[in-house]
């Protein structure tokens, strides 16, 4: 029983929805816990092979939670390592859609980082407003927003703290798409549709080359993409998706 987010399964997509209205989604220990568990528990499913992780129409999340972090020490981060969950969330295998709709601010853009669309409502506000609590980010925000929209973007929205509209964010390439707020969920819901009826072990796959890219030279990527290229001929789902192609019918995958 999750009592911060709501966690449902449709079709083979699972559902993620940060529910806590009180704080604006501020994640706090608890939805912390509860977004990596589910999180973990969909990526466990073969039934499962999209994720999406939501919030609200007015915040996806509005950061970590400053109530919660406020009193800590430098000591406590060290030893309770409060963030040392969230690469459990980052190495989930399948495909996680984040639909962000209004605020995307600190640990809560940092969330929709990890994620590997991040589709936007265009009421979306993007901000790594740390420096105006006198802290940084710390979920990644230096890290993964440089590799997702290079140093002079990244560092005017690390260094000032504005936020950045849905459309700003397309054009920097942090939003994969923008939408109108009204439709997000049900485009949303078409997209991890979509992803969910390829073959799971392409998903594994192309998702495993797409974090390699950012985290590797392009010798060794291209190294990785080669082997994982080939590890698919070894599948019921190659041999039936080009067969379909050949054939001119829809694939049967099995996700085997
Ligand atoms: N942590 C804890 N509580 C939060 C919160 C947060 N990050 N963001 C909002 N809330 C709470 C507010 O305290 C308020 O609660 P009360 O009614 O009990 O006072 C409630 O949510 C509603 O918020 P507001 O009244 O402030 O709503 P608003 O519409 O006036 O403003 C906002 C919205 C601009 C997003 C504003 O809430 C805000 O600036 N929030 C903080 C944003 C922020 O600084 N995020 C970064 C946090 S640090 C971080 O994330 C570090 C990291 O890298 C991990």
């Amino acid at each position: 029983m999750t009592e911060t987010i709501r966690v449902e399964t449709r079709g083979r997509v699972g559902w993620i929805t940060l529910d806590r209205p009180e704080a604006l989604n501020a994640l706090n220990a608890q939805i912390m816990r509860e977004i990596v568990e589910a999180a973990t528990a969909f990526d466990a499913d073969t039934g499962i092979g999209a994720i999406v992780l939501t919030g609200s129409a007015k915040a996806f999340a509005a950061g970590a939670d400053i109530k919660e972090m406020e009193s800590k020490t430098g000591t406590d981060w060290l030893v309770d390592d409060p963030f040392g969950l969230w690469p459990r969330f980052a190495a989930v295998r399948t495909p996680v859609i984040a639909a962000v709709s209004g605020y995307a601010l600190g640990g809560g853009c940092e969330l929709a980082m990890m994620c590997d669309l991040i589709v936007a409502a265009d009421s979306a506000r993007f901000g790594q407003p740390e420096v105006n609590l006198g802290v940084i980010p710390g979920i990644g925000g230096t890290q993964r927003l440089v590799r997702a929209v290079g140093f002079y973007k990244a560092a005017d929205m690390v260094l000032t703290g504005r936020l950045i509209g849905a459309e700003e964010a397309e054009r920097a390439g942090l939003v994969s798409r923008v939408v109108p707020a009204d439709d997000l969920l049900d485009e949303v819901a078409a997209i991890a549709d979509g992803i969910a009826a390829k073959s799971l072990p392409s998903l594994y796959a192309a998702k495993a080359a797409l974090d390699a890219a950012l985290e590797t030279s392009l010798a060794e990527g291209l190294r990785f993409e080669r082997h994982a290229f080939a590890a698919q001929f070894d599948t019921h789902d190659q041999k039936e998706g080009m067969a379909a192609f050949r054939e001119k019918r829809d694939p049967d995958f099995r996700h085997r």
